[in-house]
C-alpha cells in the first residue's frame, strides 16, 4: 500500500528583524506587554525590493527538495497555502512553479488562514495514497506585514502577526514500516467567518475598491483577539485527541507537537491541557512571530534543523484560526 511521507521540509524568513523596541517607536505598546501577552520578542518583515510570496515560498521549496535528496524536475503537483497571495488572481501557486521552472505540473491555492498548512498538508496527503502523484510540494507562505496598521488602533493585531515561509515534500512510500502521514483532521466553523477577518476588497461589494475602504479599517485585519483565544484553546486539544484517538494513540505517543504559532499563552496553555513536557512542544513564535499559514512548516523546519524530531518521531502538528477553520494532523518520521 502507498503511504504518504515527509521527505524533505525547509523555511525561509525574511532578514528584517523587527524588534518589539522597534514597534514601541510607532505605536503605544510596550515590549513588557508584547511579551506577557504573546511570548514575541522579534519578527521578521519583508523586503520589498527582495521578496515576494512566491519567491520566498521557492526558497523554502529548494530547501525542502534538496533535503528530501530528489531533483526539482521530480515535483509533480504544488499546494500552496496563503491568505496574503501576490495577486489577487491568479494564485501564488502558479507563481511559485514558474519560480522554480516547473512548466505544466498543477498549481492548487489553499485560503485556510492558519490552519492552511494542515488542508494544504491533507490534500497532498490523499493524491499521494491514491496514486496520482509521486512527489507534491506543500507550502505555508505569508506577507503580513505590508497590510498591518502600524499605530495605536491597529496595535493589538500588528504586533502579532508577520512574514515568512515554509515547505515540505510529501512523497510516496511503498515501505512497510509504519511511517508517513498517519492522518489529517480537518474542521471549520463558517459562523466565526467575521471574528477574524480582512474585509476589503471584496467582489460582492459595488465597487471592489474605493476609496473610502482604502482610509476606512475594512482594509486591514479585524480579530476579536479574546474570542479567537478562547476557541483557540478548546479547539487545540480537542481536534489533537481526536488523531490521537483515530489511530490508537495516546497523548504520551507524541514526541513533538508542533502547534501552529499564534500565541505562547496559547500554545502553554494546549501543552498544561495535555500534559506535555516542554520538550515535547516547539515553539519559535518568540523569534518570529505569527505567521499564519507559514508558521507550522517554518517550525517543523526549524525543530528538524535543531534535532528535535528525529527518524522514528512522532510529530503532532495542530492549528487553529481565521474560518474558523482548525486542524491536526500526526507524521510519524
Ligand atoms: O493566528 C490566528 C489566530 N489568532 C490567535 O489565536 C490570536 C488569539 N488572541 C490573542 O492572541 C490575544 O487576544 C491578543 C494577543 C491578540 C490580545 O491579548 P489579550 O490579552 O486578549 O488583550 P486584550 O485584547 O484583552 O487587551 C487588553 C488590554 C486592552 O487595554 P484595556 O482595555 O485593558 O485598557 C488593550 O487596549 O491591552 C491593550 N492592548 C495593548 N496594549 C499594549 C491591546 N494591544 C496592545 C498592545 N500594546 N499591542
Amino acid at each position: 500500500m502507498t503511504k504518504a511521507k515527509v521527505a524533505g521540509i525547509g523555511h525561509y524568513v525574511p532578514e528584517r528583524v523587527i524588534t518589539n523596541q522597534d514597534l514601541e517607536s510607532v505605536m503605544d505598546t510596550s515590549d513588557a506587554w508584547i511579551k506577557e501577552r504573546t511570548g514575541i520578542s522579534e519578527r521578521r518583515y519583508f523586503n520589498p525590493e527582495k521578496d515576494t510570496v512566491a519567491n520566498m515560498a521557492a526558497r523554502a521549496a529548494r530547501a525542502a527538495i534538496e533535503q528530501a535528496g530528489i531533483g526539482i524536475e521530480e515535483i509533480d503537483f504544488i499546494v500552496f497555502a496563503t491568505i496574503t497571495p501576490d495577486y489577487f488572481f491568479p494564485g501564488s501557486g502558479v507563481l511559485l512553479q514558474r519560480e522554480l521552472g516547473l512548466d505544466g505540473i498543477g498549481a492548487l491555492d489553499i485560503r485556510n488562514a492558519c490552519s492552511g498548512f494542515i488542508y494544504a498538508l491533507s490534500i497532498a496527503e490523499q493524491y499521494v495514497k491514491t496514486g496520482t502523484y509521486r512527489n507534491i510540494l506543500v507550502v505555508g507562505a505569508e506577507i503580513q506585514s505590508s497590510a498591518l496598521e502600524m499605530n495605536d488602533r491597529g496595535r493589538s493585531v500588528s504586533v502579532i502577526f508577520a512574514d515568512g515561509a515554509g515547505a515540505v515534500v510529501v512523497q510516496a512510500t511503498e515501505d512497510s514500516a509504519p511511517q508517513g502521514i498517519l492522518s489529517t483532521h480537518l474542521h471549520a466553523d463558517g459562523r466565526f467567518a467575521e471574528e477574524l477577518y480582512v474585509k476589503d476588497p471584496g467582489s460582492s461589494r459595488k465597487n471592489r475598491l474605493t476609496k473610502e475602504m482604502i482610509d476606512g479599517t475594512g482594509i486591514r485585519a479585524y480579530m476579536n483577539g479574546n474570542l479567537v483565544f478562547k476557541h483557540a484553546i478548546v479547539r487545540f486539544q480537542e481536534v489533537i485527541h481526536e488523531a490521537l484517538n483515530a489511530n490508537s494513540l495516546k497523548v504520551s505517543d507524541i514526541d513533538l507537537l508542533i502547534p501552529h504559532q499564534a500565541n505562547l499563552r496559547i500554545s502553554q496553555m494546549v501543552q498544561k491541557q495535555l500534559g506535555l513536557g516542554n520538550e515535547q512542544v516547539f515553539n519559535n513564535i518568540m523569534k518570529y512571530g505569527n505567521t499564519t499559514g507559514a508558521s507550522i512548516p517554518i517550525a517543523m523546519s526549524e525543530a528538524w534543523l535543531e534535532k528535535k524530531i528525529k527518524p522514528g518521531d512522532l510529530l503532532c502538528i495542530a492549528a487553529f484560526g481565521s474560518g474558523f477553520t482548525w486542524a491536526s494532523s500526526l507524521i510519524k518520521f
